[in-house]
């Protein structure tokens, strides 16, 4: 029977003989895989793991203090890189969806380049892939999903990196990752966060991305999800959160007449993204959430709940 205490002590064991001298480098996303397979490797290896936490400038509103804040206090060797400005310019007027997820994995893989040459003597690249990361990337290299969407965590290695790969949850499942978390007593904030797709908002922003959308769209994902929060919801979905749409509808504010944006909130239950159903959230909540988001976000007059499930429908509108 699998338990975490004998993965854990197997695992660590494992990457110590495996690594030995060698230095690590990984990006950490905030997220629960990429989290769990630093805190194992920080067991094994200490300070010779060289963790890297890249803002793309289309994360959640103050995530990237926040989480790496969170991260020192684990004790993990960290090094933020903001590089918010080279994302969104390199975005700049583009709004092929596809073409947005290649320009965020290219602009993601200079920069983490750029920093993983910095460590001296690093000979391994670890990575939080887990085990249906691998079935959904196989599955989907045949078939059109992969032209769909393409994830850009497995696999994007570029040649020039020649770093080994080391993959410590790559027979996991979610849940099993969270239970390793909880074993190597990581805060149940980081264990318990919803997923959140790699390019960030830069596919919750339909169409072009700009600075005004990602910080207009920041403050409503906010809204959202701390309400999900002081709702005790949050832990009863999957994943949520906002898009903002490329419409302008007719409002009225006063006496004024408004033209301004639209925003579609998401929540759905899932066990691996694979399928998911909307979630009936309750109207009272909705009723808030609308209401708060439309007097405090300059700029958004209009709120939608997306009640389409997967399939036909995927979670992100992009
Ligand atoms: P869809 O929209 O395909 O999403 O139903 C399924 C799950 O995958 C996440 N997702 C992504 N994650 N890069 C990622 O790292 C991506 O390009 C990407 N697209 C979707 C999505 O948030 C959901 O959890």
């Amino acid at each position: 029977d699998w338990t975490p205490d004998a993965f854990v002590e197997t695992t660590i064991k494992e990457l110590q003989e495996k690594i030995g001298d060698d230095k690590v480098i990984l990006g950490l996303s905030g997220g629960v895989d990429s989290s769990v397979a630093a805190m194992l490797l920080h067991k094994a290896i200490g300070s010779h793991l060289h963790c890297i936490f890249v803002n793309n400038g289309l994360l959640r509103k103050n995530e990237f203090e926040s989480v790496l804040d969170q991260y020192k206090h684990m004790g993990l060797n960290v090094k933020g890189v903001d590089a918010s400005a080279r994302f969104l310019d390199a975005l700049k007027g583009e709004s092929d969806p596809e073409t947005k997820r290649k320009i965020i994995g290219r602009v993601f893989i200079e920069v983490f380049d750029n920093e993983a040459h910095q460590v001296e003597n690093a000979k391994w690249l670890a990575q939080g892939t887990i085990y249906p990361d691998r079935i959904e990337s196989v599955s989907a290299s045949g078939g059109p999903s992969a032209v769909i969407k393409s994830h850009h965590n497995v696999g994007g290695l570029p040649d020039y990196m020649k770093l080994k790969v080391v993959e410590p949850l790559h027979l996991l499942f979610k849940d099993e990752v969270r239970r390793v978390g909880r074993n190597l007593d990581m805060d149940s904030t980081i264990l318990g966060r919803h997923p959140f797709p790699g390019p960030g908002l830069g596919i919750r922003i339909l169409g072009d991305i700009t600075a005004e959308k990602v910080s207009i769209l920041q403050e409503v994902d906010a809204i959202f999800i701390d309400g999900l929060k002081k709702w005790g919801l949050y832990d009863k979905v999957w994943q949520a959160g906002a898009m903002l749409l490329p419409v302008n509808s007719v409002g009225v504010m006063g006496d004024e007449r408004t033209y301004e944006k639209c925003v579609a909130l998401r929540a759905v239950e899932s066990t691996d993204g694979m399928t998911a159903d909307w979630v009936n959230l309750p109207y009272e909540f909705l009723q808030k959430t609308s209401n708060d988001i439309i007097n405090k976000v300059k700029g958004v007059n209009r709120v939608v709940y997306d009640i389409s499930s997967k399939p036909p429908a995927t979670i992100e509108w992009e």
